[in-house]
């Protein structure tokens, strides 16, 4: 008996494999320090905790309209129109078990075996993966040598006949870029020279820092209404990664689409979640801010004593959580012995050794660099770094 060739073609999440790993570590009592969270370490909002309770005690635990409870989608389009003055109508708000399934829907509506999908690199694990369970090929651009911001002559360059989409990431994961207005108008420019959806995942909005400010594409060019598609969630603002809920924004003749395709696969979110996320959405703002805060606080801990590190490199992230660090100058060096030759190598020695750890640059499509995520206390940021400073001090 024989898997079915999109089955044999999946990897697994290389994220997963990573915190597994620690996590077995820590069970066998090691004092493992983990970088390779994809998730805030803080708890949900009393507000969605709240509302989830209340849920279960009015007895809302049936199955809902399949795009969601109409008074979460009703709180998503306000939430739109207060934070980018952007107006939708609630038939367009598709809400799903997270971001991820939402961006497989879309993907599902609107790829062809044989389309091409632009995808800028280093990016998120799952992108490539989910285009080609559709059929379609990912078309990568890869933005290291233009400082994570992606080039738009590259993506002329790519664009052919096949070419249907772009998934466009900001803030991104892994490297923390956040893409200015200028970049996003041009990607919007291409699209609409060559009649391109976008799928925009802007999943980490609420985590920018500095000076950056989060651009949403559809507030700067409006008339790209019909061909955008707005990805959002729960799980990173407001620290609800497990309650599984997400939403999308598309224009109506995809919105019914992609809220039928997800009524097949999954009939709806689940119904107290929903509720949990509303909780959220009305009353958790302040919760939002001061975990951006500390957010913030944890991510100039941990470049400061990056900058200290010998034979790494990396660019400031403004935004996310995570700092992508590159490492290829340790290659062909020595770690207790074993030579380092890949990003791979170096995660597997800094485990071993220092009970450190980071996500390989391969899992995002950037071999040679690592994920360091600061969702942990400062205290283990600290402590982390040290050991992973002993570590690269230690490489001959
Ligand atoms: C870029 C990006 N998009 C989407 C997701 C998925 O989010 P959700 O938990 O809403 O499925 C993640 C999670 O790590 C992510 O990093």
């Amino acid at each position: 008996m024989d898997l079915s060739k999109r089955a044999q073609r999946m990897e697994p999440s290389a994220t997963l494999a990573v915190v597994g790993k620690a996590k077995q570590l820590k069970r066998e009592g090691k004092p493992v320090i983990s970088f390779g969270a994809g998730e805030p370490d803080f708890n949900p909002p009393p507000a969605a905790i709240r509302y989830a309770k209340e849920a279960i005690d009015a007895g809302h635990t049936h199955y809902t309209q399949a795009t969601g409870i109409p008074e979460l989608k009703e709180a998503v389009t306000d939430y739109y129109k207060k934070r980018f003055n952007l107006s939708f109508s609630a038939d367009q708000v598709i809400v799903g078990a997270g971001a991820k399934p939402l961006i497989y829907s879309a993907l599902s509506c609107l790829v062809d075996p044989g389309d091409e999908v632009i995808v800028f690199s280093p990016a998120w694990v799952s992108y490539v993966e989910q285009i080609r369970l559709c059929g379609g090929e990912a078309a990568v651009v890869n933005t290291i040598p233009s400082g994570c911001m992606p080039d738009p002559e590259k993506v002329r360059q790519i664009v052919t006949h096949k070419t249907r989409g772009m998934l466009i990431n900001s803030p991104n994961n892994p490297t923390g870029a956040v893409y200015d207005s200028e970049t996003l108008q041009a990607l919007v420019k291409i699209a609409e020279e060559n009649d391109l959806w976008i799928i925009y995942d802007e999943i980490y909005e609420r985590l920018v820092y500095g000076k950056a400010t989060h651009e949403n594409p559809l507030a700067l060019v409006p008339d790209a209404s019909e061909r955008i598609i707005l990805v959002n969630g729960v799980s990173k603002a407001y620290a609800m990664t497990g309650w599984r809920i997400g939403y999308a924004i598309a224009p109506k003749w995809l919105s019914t689409k992609i809220g039928a395709f997800q009524g097949h696969l999954t009939s709806n979110p689940c119904s107290i979640a929903q509720w949990a996320a509303l909780g959220a959405l009305r009353e958790a703002e302040n919760d939002v801010v001061k975990m951006r805060g500390v957010f913030e606080e944890r991510r100039k801990t941990m470049i400061d004593l990056l900058e200290k590190m010998p034979h790494i490199t990396f660019g400031k992230p403004d935004g996310a959580f995570y700092v992508f660090v590159n490492v290829e100058k340790t290659f062909g060096m020595n770690a207790e012995g074993k030579t380092v030759e890949t990003d791979l190598d170096f995660c597997s020695a800094l485990l071993s050794t220092e009970y450190v750890a980071a996500v390989p640059g391969t899992a995002f499509l950037a071999p040679g660099n690592i994920r360091l995520s600061y969702s942990n206390s400062l205290e283990e940021i600290q402590e982390g770094m040290k050991r992973l400073h002993h570590f690269l001090e230690s490489l001959s």
